[in-house]
């Protein structure tokens, strides 16, 4: 098993990609702090990791510094330590630039961008007193290449990555490795809002034809978190089936 005796917090882990990960990391042998706004789907999905391994839920707004804080101690009280860290919490809220309003901005820009800041600040303190650590960001291939009606999320997803890069450099020191997977369309319920037409399309300039799979984004979590990638550090790893290359 690949993360044999390691603990993990997965933010937004109540469904989608998040859960997946989640599944993926317990199945390789990792004790998993479920971490999610949602009560009601974050508890069902702990149940279905408990089957798997050892596993616990907590309630949490990624903006909040207040509620992260809680998170990241009752990750520590319950398995003693944290290895590895998944800000994937996220959110859309699409418009093209002439008609996003503001609140759009600020909604996504917490969520996504402060909100991976305060997780982290919050779980390297942990890490660093442990002298190792792991740090996964959720970008996107928005980030790396822009994509029109979404200036708030371009503008967090391409913040991800440049707080990878300078948290690698800052803390690769320290012995935690920060790296970022960058998706393409992934079928979750985030894309199920996004037109047919415009996921056919995607589906057919990726060479791989097809739209990506939670669990294609599960396993390069679980490659980054894992041992095999000890020397990968301060990366941006594209799953998007050749979409961008
Ligand atoms: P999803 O919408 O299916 O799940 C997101 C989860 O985050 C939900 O469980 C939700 O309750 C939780 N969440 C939202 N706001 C939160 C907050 N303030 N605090 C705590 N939890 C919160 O999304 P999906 O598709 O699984 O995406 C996961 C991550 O991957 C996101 O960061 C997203 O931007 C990123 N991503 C997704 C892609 C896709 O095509 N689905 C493509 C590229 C990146």
């Amino acid at each position: 098993m690949r993360l044999s005796g390691k603990t993990a917090i997965i933010t937004g882990g109540a469904r989608g990609i998040g859960k997946e990960t989640a599944l993926t990391f317990i199945r390789e042998g990792a004790k998993v702090m479920l971490a999610d706004f949602d009560e009601a789907k974050g508890h069902d999905t702990m149940s279905e990791l408990q089957s798997f391994g050892e596993a616990d839920f907590v309630q949490v707004d990624v903006t909040s510094r207040e509620q992260v804080e809680n998170m990241v101690s009752r990750a520590r009280e319950r398995f003693g330590a944290i290895d590895i860290l998944v800000n994937n919490a996220g959110i859309t809220s699409d418009g093209f630039l002439v008609s996003m309003q503001e609140q759009q901005w600020e909604s996504v820009i917490d969520v996504n961008l402060k909100g991976t800041f305060l997780c982290t600040q919050a779980a390297v303190k942990v890490m660093l007193d442990q002298a190792k650590g792991c740090v996964l960001n959720a970008s996107s291939v928005v980030g790396v290449y822009g994509n029109i009606g979404q200036s708030n999320y371009i503008a967090s997803k391409s913040g991800v990555i440049g707080l990878t890069k300078g948290w690698a450099k800052e803390l690769g020191p320290k012995g935690i490795r920060v790296n970022a997977v960058a998706p393409g369309f992934i079928i979750t319920d985030m894309t199920a809002k996004v037109p047919d037409k415009v996921l056919d399309a995607m589906k057919s300039k990726t060479p791989l034809k097809r739209l990506g799979l939670p669990e294609d984004v599960a396993k390069a979590y679980l490659f980054l978190a894992s041992d095999d990638a000890a020397f990968i550090n301060g990366q941006v790893l594209g799953v998007d089936g050749g979409l961008v290359i």
